[in-house]
């Protein structure tokens, strides 16, 4: 008998259950004495024991359906070696949890936060097998997460409906995408949706330097432009500060996000009218992309080989184009930011977009 736990943890995306829809029809094309253990709710389900027996059946169907069928929470790693409120000792409950249910390995799910619990779980004498999830395609180990196209055809997708109405009026519009510490999703839906500006927390900006442009392009008779900021992106100014220092700051201003602080800015020095709009999590929501659907089932028929050979301690990963596997110890606390210096980026000012930077 093969015994699998099986777990997502974090922020979800669209592909989730696409990929365990994967990872199940894979193991059960070569064997059928498997058990499936799938925990609610992310980690919460393996430190307090809360599962349900799941059958092939369960993952039938769910190729297309957004969310994760086992629910998720954020269980963050800070807080894993501090006991509950009730005082337990959450990683030993999870072990316990492991060892009272005999599983031969728990397969998760999950973003950064999530690959650093994993690979405690590991070095904690635990089977552990990940699959890289976030919308955000900050994972470092793997070319693609999966999750990170859906959410850019929905952040593309309000770029191009603002860019309907831009051209009504003479405004800035500022897109907010989702991304506190790095820039994949502006990035990408920057580009393809045209934006004029974009703006990333890896390339902090110059406020005085957008205004000119805006201001340019106005000379020139273009009647809008377009931002599309991701949440983390950072003046140079406050790139200076401490993490204490700008947290400070942060609450003194008390702008509700980063788009309108760039918004209240802009207006005063260019005395054009501004409007923001937020997408948030819808970038999160609905059906995966066929792109991510393929992600997904490569990457969850390879999870599958993983397990049946009893490959474990690795995540499945996507490079060059071809699945394959890296050592969580690898993965673990490094995040896969924008490089300043990349191709895309350079092509990207070629085409004119500017990054508020020179
Ligand atoms: O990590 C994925 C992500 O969607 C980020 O892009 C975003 O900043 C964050 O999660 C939002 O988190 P929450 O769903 O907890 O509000």
């Amino acid at each position: 008998m093969l015994r699998i736990g099986m777990l997502t943890s974090g922020g979800d995306c669209q592909a989730l259950n696409a990929t365990m829809r994967g990872i199940v029809k894979g193991i059960f094309a070569e064997r059928d004495d498997v058990e499936i253990y799938g925990f609610q709710e992310g980690y919460k389900g393996l430190i307090y024991s809360n599962f349900k027996m799941l059958t092939s059946r369960d993952f039938s169907g769910i190729l297309t359906v957004g969310g994760t069928i086992l629910g998720t929470s954020r269980q963050p790693f800070k807080k894993m070696r501090e006991p509950d409120e009730n005082g337990l000792d959450k990683v030993e409950a999870m072990k316990h949890t492991y060892h009272k249910l005999n599983l031969d390995c728990l397969v998760v799910l999950g973003g950064n936060g999530t690959h650093k619990t994993a690979n405690m779980l590991r070095e904690e004498g635990l089977n552990v097998i990940t699959l890289p999830k976030t919308i955000d395609n900050d994972l470092w180990g793997t070319d693609m997460t999966f999750g990170f196209q859906s959410a850019v055809d929905i952040a593309t997708d309000t770029i191009d409906k603002i860019h309907t109405t831009a051209t009504s009026h003479s405004r800035v519009f500022i897109v907010e995408i989702m991304g506190h510490s790095v820039g994949w999703v502006a990035l990408h839906a920057g580009i393809a949706g045209g934006a004029d500006i974009i703006l990333i927390p890896e390339i902090p900006y110059d406020i005085e330097v957008l205004a000119e442009m805006i201001k340019k392009r106005a000379k020139e008779g273009k009647r809008f432009t377009i931002i599309a900021v991701a949440e983390g992106a950072i003046s140079k100014k406050d790139a200076k500060l401490s993490k204490k220092e700008l947290k400070e700051k942060q609450a003194k201003k008390a702008y509700p996000s980063v788009a309108y602080e760039v918004a209240a800015k802009l207006q005063k020095r260019t005395q054009q009218e501004v409007r923001i709009t937020v997408p948030g999590h819808t970038q999160r929501g609905g059906t995966p992309c066929p792109y991510d659907r393929v992600l997904s089932t490569r990457l969850g028929a390879y999870a599958a080989k993983m397990i049946l050979k009893g490959e474990y301690g690795y995540m499945a990963a996507i490079k060059n184009g071809e699945t394959t596997k890296v050592p969580l110890s690898e993965v673990a606390g490094k995040l896969k930011y924008v490089d300043p210096q990349s191709k895309i980026v350079k092509e990207a000012k070629q085409v004119g977009i500017s990054f508020g930077d020179e």
